[in-house]
């Protein structure tokens, strides 16, 4: 790290044991500076599980979707042995990319689009023309790169660290609410929303973790119905936190909502319908509300630029939302959330920002700046 960069290192200690009555932002360097985003990616985006879909994406054998990774190029694809992998789709022959980003679908195989080398559902190489000849080359050999990957309660994990411990473990605390992922074929996935917005990781991150914008950049959206004055229950483990917005049921917006889902209380493991806000560190986000549960996968592809690939479950019969009803939109907000990140990363950027201080709502931000301060600094430590 460069010597003028050393201070934004050095200012990671001081939110180590910092009290929630003293709880502020990182500071604006933290947000914009490369060489310190070169640090998170190493130790953090490099070394961690992250969440990048839900198999209901890949239910058939040859199912597939690719994602650009932190610099990986890779698809989840299903195999005919019903195995799930994550393989990297870099051409074993010139580094040509035997899927594109974003490209989703199903095949029989992968053919590589510069000279038709092709690949079984398991990575395997199956066909390569005109290589008779060469000494070393055996297309047996031949296969496309795996990555670690977890299906944890039916949610894709993957980890570019190979020796990572596994993610389960982790998150053993979280087992029984996270059932409600894996809800079998008789629940689908809706709305598939993936979109790049410009701005810094961690202020996306952040605006996932507090309900307290809901009556600002959500007022005619979440706050109609799950208003910010409701922000209750703030809990947290070393690798998660979780927050709820209780539905005010004194609004008609959420008396709409649980009469369309057909919730009972239990259902969804809530005694009060909420949106219960669950944070896997570092930006793996999940929301279960009264007859549905979302996923927000969210990963930086710059220091300045963030992949939002985010889906829902919903049992299948479910009658879909009233397509006019905005408010009931869950996407619209993430709209909202993006569409204001611009503005935000323009702000970091300012010789006049400085970091402010947070309410107790914030506090699920509080324990994940903690989080990535231990994992740098741990980090930096062991490599002197
Ligand atoms: S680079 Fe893929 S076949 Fe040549
Ligand atoms: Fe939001």
């Amino acid at each position: 790290m460069q010597m003028e960069e050393q201070p934004l290192l050095a200012a990671l200690q001081s939110y180590l044991d910092l009290p929630l009555e003293r709880i502020r932002t990182f500071e604006p360097g933290h947000y914009t500076s490369g060489e310190f985003y070169d640090l998170e990616v190493e130790h953090i985006w490099k070394k961690q599980w992250i969440n990048v879909g839900h198999v209901s994406e890949v239910r058939k054998p040859g199912d597939y979707f690719s994602i650009d990774l932190i610099g990986e190029p890779m698809m989840i694809v299903r195999g005919k042995d019903m195995q799930i992998r994550a393989l990297s789709t870099v051409c074993r022959h010139r580094y040509m990319l035997v899927a594109m980003d974003k490209e989703s679908g199903n095949k029989n195989s992968f053919r590589c689009p510069y000279h038709h080398w092709t690949y079984a559902t398991d990575g395997k190489l199956v066909s390569a023309t005109y290589m008779e000849g060469h000494e070393e080359f055996d297309a047996s050999k031949v296969c496309l790169p795996q990555f670690r990957i977890e299906i944890w309660n039916d949610l894709i994990w993957v980890n570019l660290d190979d020796a990572a411990e596994p993610l389960a473990p982790r998150l053993s605390a979280l087992n029984d609410l996270f059932s409600v992922y894996s809800c079998g074929d008789d629940w689908d996935m809706t709305n598939l929303y993936d979109k790049v917005w410009p701005g810094n990781w961690k202020n996306f991150t952040e605006n996932n973790m507090e309900g307290y914008h809901h009556m600002g950049l959500h007022k005619n959206t979440l706050e109609t119905y799950s208003p910010t004055r409701n922000t209750a229950n703030v809990t947290y483990g070393e690798w998660w936190t979780r927050y709820q917005v209780l539905y005010d049921m004194d609004l008609e917006p959420a008396r709409d909502l649980i009469a369309q889902s057909n919730w009972q209380p239990g259902d969804m493991h809530q005694d009060e319908p909420c949106l219960d806000i669950l944070m896997v560190h570092p930006g793996n986000a999940f929301v279960i509300y009264p007859g549905g549960a979302g996923f927000y996968a969210l990963w930086p592809t710059a220091v300045d630029e963030v992949r939002y690939r985010a889906g829902s479950v919903r049992p299948g019969d479910m009658e879909r939302f009233d397509p006019d009803g905005e408010a009931y939109d869950s996407f619209r907000a993430l709209d909202e959330d993006g569409e204001s990140m611009p503005h935000i990363a323009r702000g970091v950027q300012s010789s006049r920002a400085a970091a402010g201080y947070l309410t107790w709502m914030e506090e699920p931000i509080l324990r994940w700046m903690q989080w990535i301060s231990r994992r740098i600094l741990e980090g930096e430590t062991a490599k002197q």
